[in-house]
């Protein structure tokens, strides 16, 4: 019996026994190894042809090899036991702190989140929130505010007209200015009030038109109110909402409800006035209108013009979203592409 052969045997089995990754699979490698048809049985039985002596000394060897080979499998054995009880809980395993999620939750709308978000800057500063409704009349909407029939300011707005009583009578409002009317003829001064809601107009859409869009209106009434605090309103209300790096100017207008009027304009928050696409290389960008309420408008809601004064402004929600947020269609806030919603 060739040493080498032995030898042979014995590596096979260690190899083999760590190749084994199941109990299954060690069982198998073990039988092959030492079982009655093993390599090492059929050396067991050629001893038989050995003299004695010899026989007794290969007897020997052989047994030690075997018991080496036993230990082996023994220490694999208890390897893969442990493998195999790690692997069972871990398939088994409950996470019991797992929580069942159900399909994904919507949130408010950019516009909504805009208009929350210009409320609570208003509100810091003072004012009270006011609504008013979608269909008015042409009096809220024009004639008490300056607008008479006749006026050629009225093409300024192309007015959307209800088939309700007299012909052109009731409208869906085309501004959130007649909610000032609404406000001054329910509470009477002093007032600090902003108005924010939806508004229309004939318009066909496009990139920066919406025929339904939203504006925000404030009204100021009081005693010795100035062009002044109207200028410092806007500023604040800029520096709050933007930054305080960003100002505010304004620019004579004309509107029929205010006297003096002003387009007001913030510093451009993408190129910081340098001067960009967004703000046509102007560094400012127009945001809505203003001026000193009218005695005429104070006259329609019995409010002593004489005694007090007022000012007011107003500006689209919908183009301020999109300027805070730099895309480049107000379309995108209709179409309900949640890629685009999902991003706000
Ligand atoms: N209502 C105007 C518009 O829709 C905006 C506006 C301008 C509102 C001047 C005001 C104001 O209150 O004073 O274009």
């Amino acid at each position: 019996m060739e040493a080498s052969e032995l030898q042979q045997i014995y590596d096979d089995a260690v190899f083999r026994a760590l190749e084994a990754r199941t109990l299954g699979e060690l069982r198998v490698v073990e039988s092959e190894t030492l079982g009655k048809r093993s390599p090492l049985s059929a050396l067991h039985q050629r001893l038989g042809s050995l003299a004695p002596d010899e026989r007794r000394d290969a007897g020997r060897t052989l047994n030690e090899t075997r018991a080496r080979i036993e230990g082996i499998f023994a220490r694999r054995l208890g390897e893969l036991e442990v493998e195999e009880r790690r692997r069972q809980l871990n398939d088994e395993r409950l996470d019991l702190t797992e929580v069942l999620r159900g399909p994904e939750r919507g949130h408010l709308h950019l516009v909504t989140q805009t208009r929350d978000a210009l409320e609570d800057v208003f509100v810091g500063m003072g004012f009270g929130v006011a609504e008013g409704p979608e269909v008015e009349t042409d009096w809220y909407n024009f004639e008490a505010l300056n607008i008479p029939p006749a006026h050629p300011a009225r093409s300024l707005w192309d007015t959307l007209y209800l088939k309700w009583g007299e012909p052109e009578s009731t409208l869906l409002r085309t501004h959130t200015s007649p909610v000032q009317i609404r406000v001054m003829q329910s509470q009477g001064p002093p007032i600090y009030s902003v108005m924010p809601g939806r508004c229309y107009r004939q318009e066909t859409s496009d990139a920066r038109h919406l025929a339904v869009f939203h504006q925000i209106e404030g009204l100021v009434v009081d005693h010795g109110i100035t062009f002044g605090h109207l200028a410092g309103t806007i500023e604040a209300f800029t520096n709050a909402y933007f930054g305080a790096k960003i100002h505010s100017r304004l620019r004579p207008s004309y509107y029929p409800f205010t006297e003096p009027s002003a387009d007001f304009e913030v510093g451009c928050i993408f190129c910081d006035g340098a001067g960009c696409r967004v703000c046509s290389h102007t560094g400012w960008i127009e945001l809505g209108g203003c001026g000193m309420v009218h005695p005429n408008v104070f006259g329609a809601v019995g409010i002593d013009a004489e005694e007090w004064t007022g000012f007011a402004f107003g500006f689209g929600i919908d183009r301020l979203a999109m300027i805070r947020h730099d895309f480049d269609d107000l379309r995108y806030l209709l179409t309900n592409d949640v890629r685009f919603l999902r991003q706000f």
